[in-house]
């Protein structure tokens, strides 16, 4: 693959190789010495047009722990802000021979534009509630180190489902490793197509939880629903906010996961994140593994790689 556009197109054979060189970078990242000189010489260059706080400073550790120079474009202070268009932004960058683009964009389907217009590898760090393919391996990561497996687990994706690209990434590759899927949250926010795709569909917590070997929440996406059903925060803590009480219906040694960013007393009691079955800071360190597989994989097929 010369991109990484999406889970979407990865067999489960590419997911695999993946994860086992995310495996490996964690121990590069564990060391005093965190570095590598499988990108010396390339450079990478992360444009955000949403904010972000996990995947860009953890693509900007990965290509400098693999030796990359890395240069953060600031969007809020670049030419987009007068009025310069995606592809005329992406296509002066290109000028300057990037090897690696990193990109996240509100719009679904801009990363895929521009990756047909430029002539480096592209990486989509999420775009619209379509795709964040970066997120759901590092999941994935989270989920096989502490299992030992992702087939068979029943893992519970809860929340604000219909705008979220880390659950539709997490869906597609999850679904692909074998593992069994549910979707948990009010109607208002399941998307249709989730029994097609052999998602199970639940409105009610305890009936979602129960039995979950993973329990992974995500935030109410409220930039992305205007116009539509804006549950108020209170009384989605109520029914869909994760605490201990409704934890109890998932496994004993259940995992709760997130992707961040959370917004505790939301979706997720302060107690359940910082407790001991969290993963989320252990998510976090994998973020920057997986990315450091992804760039090392993508280096390969580069120009002289
Ligand atoms: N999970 C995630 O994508 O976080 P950021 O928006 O902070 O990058």
């Amino acid at each position: 693959h010369r991109h990484l556009l999406g889970i979407e197109g990865l067999s489960p054979l590419d997911i695999a190789i993946l994860l086992d060189l995310a495996d490996e970078a964690v121990e590069v990242s564990r060391q005093v010495e965190k570095k590598r000189s499988t990108l010396r010489g390339r450079t990478l260059i992360n444009l955000f047009f949403e904010a972000s706080t996990r995947t860009q400073s953890s693509f900007e550790l990965a290509g400098k722990r693999l030796g990359a120079d890395v240069m953060n474009m600031s969007v809020a202070s670049s030419s987009v802000k007068k009025g310069e268009t995606l592809i005329d932004t992406a296509m002066t960058l290109n000028a300057m021979r990037p090897d690696i683009i990193v990109v996240r964009h509100a719009q679904a389907g801009a990363v895929h534009l521009l990756a047909k217009k430029v002539d480096c590898a592209v990486v989509n760090a999420g775009d619209g509630a379509h795709e964040h393919p970066t997120q759901a391996l590092l999941d994935a990561l989270t989920i096989r180190r502490n299992k030992g497996k992702v087939a068979g687990l029943i893992v519970a994706i809860c929340g604000d489902i219909l705008h979220s690209r880390v659950a539709r990434s997490n869906i597609l590759l999850l679904s692909a490793l074998g593992a069994r899927v549910r979707a948990v949250g009010p109607s208002t926010l399941l998307p249709a197509g989730l029994k097609r795709m052999g998602i199970e569909t639940f409105t009610d917590m305890k009936a979602g939880l129960r039995d979950a070997d993973i329990v992974m929440m995500l935030r109410l996406q409220r930039e992305r629903m205007q116009g539509g059903f804006i549950p108020s925060a209170r009384e989605f803590f109520r029914f869909f906010g994760l605490d201990e009480a409704k934890l109890a219906f998932a496994k004993p040694d259940a995992l709760v996961m997130h992707p961040g960013p959370m917004n505790r007393g939301v979706e997720i009691d302060s107690a359940v994140a910082d407790g001991a079955h969290s993963r989320i800071r252990e998510q976090v360190e994998m973020g920057v593994a997986v990315r450091m597989a992804v760039l090392e994989a993508l280096a390969q097929h580069l120009p002289n790689g």
